[in-house]
């Protein structure tokens, strides 16, 4: 992804370029969430204006403990600026501290076709393994929608599986726009290549619904032990390799230095190795990558009230923007009384 992708598709063409994402709290990070989604956050936060939230609406369509809720959105608060996120820099906020985008999303919830909900993956999946889905599950895209609309946001960073809700957004925009005039922006999906799908320690996407995911904050000691037992395939140790078709091969490269992922590339190719080693390699380098992020994510965990101050202070600042947008969709579809019938 270079800057030419970073271009405006909005017909409101003074939009200037804004980023906007946001991520469940619904357990604690992994390396897809980092390496497809928050590398990306830290990265745009230089770039134009930003916005980043915890989505914890969308949570609760699965979290239904309180205190567990309460506790992860914090945790989330925490490992988001452990990981690099800057509040100077970007809008740091909790989706719920910003009551506009729930009215937002009934307006767009007015234009929504059943049919295309649908077809939404999430929805899909579990109707799929026959497990009851509530209407929260099946409205989440437009949730999704106006979450990104509410900012006039340009570009969303993501990982593959959040393509096809912002393809959503899209039309809900443009099917507003269509009906009531150019009320809201185009957003863009902006994937990584190389990290749009992290593979889990199964080799299948990397996901907390699989239980195959490495965490961000994990205790070393453990992770390590995790990592030592990531599934391999059983071709003989003297047999050479592609490593690009490989998943520990794909994860050692997101914490590797180029160097030593080349050298390992060129190791795979030889054959003679066993995956121990390769295993072995990604744990220490991993140990390394996040070790920064790991003294930092205890310095802000000790400090109380900084967390609490981002946050509110985010919201602050979102809820002006969202209110603007929120305004104009209102009256754009005659929820007004100052123009006379
Ligand atoms: P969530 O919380 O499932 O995931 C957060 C981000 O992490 C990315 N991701 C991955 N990327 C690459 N490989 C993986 N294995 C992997 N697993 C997760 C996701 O693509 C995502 O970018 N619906 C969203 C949250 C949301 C949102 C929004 C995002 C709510 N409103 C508005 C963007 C804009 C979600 O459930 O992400």
């Amino acid at each position: 992804m270079t800057d030419a992708d970073i271009s405006m598709q909005s017909p409101r063409e003074a939009t200037p370029l804004r980023v906007l994402s946001g991520i469940q709290p619904t357990g604690r990070f992994h390396w897809g969430n980092y390496f497809g989604a928050i590398r990306q956050y830290i990265e745009l936060q230089n770039v134009g204006s930003s916005f980043y939230f915890i989505a914890d609406l969308h949570a609760l369509t699965t979290v239904r403990d309180p205190a567990l809720l309460r506790s992860l959105v914090r945790d989330a608060a925490i490992d988001l600026v452990a990981l690099g996120l800057d509040p100077t820099k970007a809008t740091l906020y909790v989706q719920s501290d910003v009551p506009e985008v729930t009215e937002l999303m009934w307006l767009l919830l007015t234009v929504t076709p059943m049919g295309l909900l649908e077809r939404c993956h999430a929805y899909k999946e579990k109707k799929s393994k026959g497990i009851p889905a509530d209407a929260g599950l099946f409205s989440y895209p437009v949730l999704m929608a106006a979450d990104i609309l509410a900012y006039d946001a340009t570009i969303v960073p993501v990982g593959e599986d959040q393509v096809q809700h912002i393809e959503v957004c899209r039309d809900l925009a443009n099917t507003f726009n269509h009906l009531y005039g150019e009320v809201f922006t185009l957003p863009k999906a902006r994937v990584l290549d190389g990290a749009a799908k992290v593979p889990g320690t199964d080799g299948f996407k990397m996901s907390k619904s699989y239980d195959n995911t490495l965490d961000l904050f994990e205790n070393p000691t453990v992770l390590r032990k995790k990592i030592m037992r990531m599934t391999t395939d059983s071709r003989p140790v003297e047999q050479p390799k592609d490593p690009h078709s490989d998943h520990l091969y794909q994860l050692y490269s997101l914490v590797a230095s180029e160097e030593k992922r080349d050298a390992m590339a060129d190791t795979y190719r030889a054959g003679g190795f066993g995956y121990g080693q390769i295993k072995k390699a990604i744990a220490d380098a991993s140990d390394e990558f996040f070790a920064q992020a790991r003294d930092r994510r205890q310095v802000l965990e000790a400090d109380h009230g900084r967390i609490e101050e981002i946050l509110s202070d985010g919201a602050v600042r979102a809820r002006v923007q969202a209110r603007a947008v929120l305004e104009r969709a209102r009256k754009a579809c005659g929820l007004d009384r100052s123009v006379q019938p």
